[in-house]
């Protein structure tokens, strides 16, 4: 089916902005790509700067703006949602706006491409399946039961029942991925790997939650966007694809890894205090999106994808300097 236009919600974040980096990279087939994006705190420009202004065009607003989202989906023949609150550690401190656009932003949109019969792509994640043990191979599938521990993973889980429900009830051509923890560029520096890399690079200490066993399944932000394309392009409607990339480590040896990558001795960061409900280990099985949709991912060497992030950020101070002393001051708020 055609996909010459496109309506990419929350285009300005982390994961978004690499979407469209890649969209604009990788398909001159897509003619015109609409960023619908509030620009809160994690949203920037920046994150889009650069690119043709004839094939992206930035809309500043709210996916819960219907009469807004309704005039922008009329224009597009796909919508790809990427706009969320995205951070388990805020929305333990402040749930509302994460039910705000979580929950009502993908219904607007969900109202909106069924009236206009637009295609829809839900963007979601591993943690509306709860977690798994520390120990064993246990790994998610298609599935698995949802049962989410945090107000952000009920949220992105109420969102995904949404979609559910307008494919059944209303034919609505959607697909939904869930994917595991993403890192690379663009990535706010309240999440774990950059804020780490940040600490070291302002000369703060890293900080470690707990005992830092939990275990993240870690996949590299372009795989991710090639896997929803795929899905976008190719995935069978109503169907749901789960994608991560084996890239499973405790927390601690991440840190490990980029402490020895920035020329540190291991052993030199804090451990703080514990998120609360803290989820013990993700896994992904992506056998559906391999066998189905032929997807690979290219960031196979962790270290080596690691250390190209590093770099990202050691090159881009004037990007990220601005936001680290707020972010840290709030940290420091809770302890951690
Ligand atoms: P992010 O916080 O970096 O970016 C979110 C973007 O959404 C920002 O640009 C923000 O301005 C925008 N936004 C927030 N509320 C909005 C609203 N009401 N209207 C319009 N725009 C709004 O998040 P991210 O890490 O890039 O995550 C993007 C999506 O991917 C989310 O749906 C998240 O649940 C999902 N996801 C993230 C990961 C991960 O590891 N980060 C993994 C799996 C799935
Ligand atoms: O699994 C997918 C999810 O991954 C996405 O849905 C979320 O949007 C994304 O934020 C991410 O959630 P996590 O809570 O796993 O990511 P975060 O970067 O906040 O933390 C990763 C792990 O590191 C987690 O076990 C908590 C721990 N942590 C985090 C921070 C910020 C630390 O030990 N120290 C820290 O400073």
């Amino acid at each position: 089916m055609t996909m010459q236009r496109l309506l990419v919600t929350g285009g300005a974040g982390f994961i978004g902005a690499n979407f469209v980096r890649y969209l604009v990279a990788q398909h001159p087939e897509v003619r015109k790509i609409i960023v619908l994006d509030k620009l809160t705190y994690a949203g920037n420009r920046a994150n889009l700067a650069g690119l043709p202004a004839d094939r992206v065009q930035l809309v500043v607003g709210d996916v819960c703006d219907a009469p807004l989202v309704d005039r922008l989906v009329a224009q597009v023949d796909a919508v790809v949602h990427y706009a969320a609150e995205s951070h388990n550690d805020r929305s333990l401190v402040d749930p509302d706006p994460f039910v705000q656009t979580n929950i009502l932003g993908t219904y607007t949109l969900l109202q909106a491409c069924r009236k206009y019969d637009v295609r829809f792509h839900q963007i979601s994640t591993d943690e509306v399946y709860g977690d798994l043990p520390l120990t064993g191979k246990a790994a998610f599938t298609p599935t698995s039961r949802y049962q989410p521990s945090s107000p952000y993973s009920a949220t992105k889980a109420s969102a995904d029942l949404l979609v559910g429900a307008w494919v059944r009830s209303f034919g609505l051509r959607a697909t939904i991925s869930n994917c595991s923890n993403n890192y690379g560029p663009y990535q706010y520096v309240e999440k774990f790997i950059p804020r780490q890399i940040t600490n070291i690079l302002s000369g703060r200490r890293p900080k470690l939650y707990g005992t830092g066993r939990n275990v993240r399944d870690w996949i590299h932000v372009a795989d991710h966007s090639w896997a929803v394309w795929l899905i976008l392009t190719r995935g069978r409607i109503g169907q749901t694809y789960l994608i991560g990339a084996q890239g499973e480590h405790t927390n601690r040896e991440v840190l490990e890894m980029i402490l020895t990558a920035m020329g540190q001795p291991k052993g030199a960061y804090d451990q703080v205090r514990d998120r609360p409900g803290h989820d013990q280990r993700y896994a992904i099985d992506a056998s559906k999106l391999r066998e189905e949709l032929g997807w690979r991912p290219q960031y196979t060497d962790f270290a080596a994808g690691l250390r190209q992030t590093i770099a990202w950020y050691r090159d881009h101070p004037e990007w990220w300097q601005a936001a680290k002393a707020r972010v840290e001051a709030a940290y420091a708020r809770h302890g951690q």
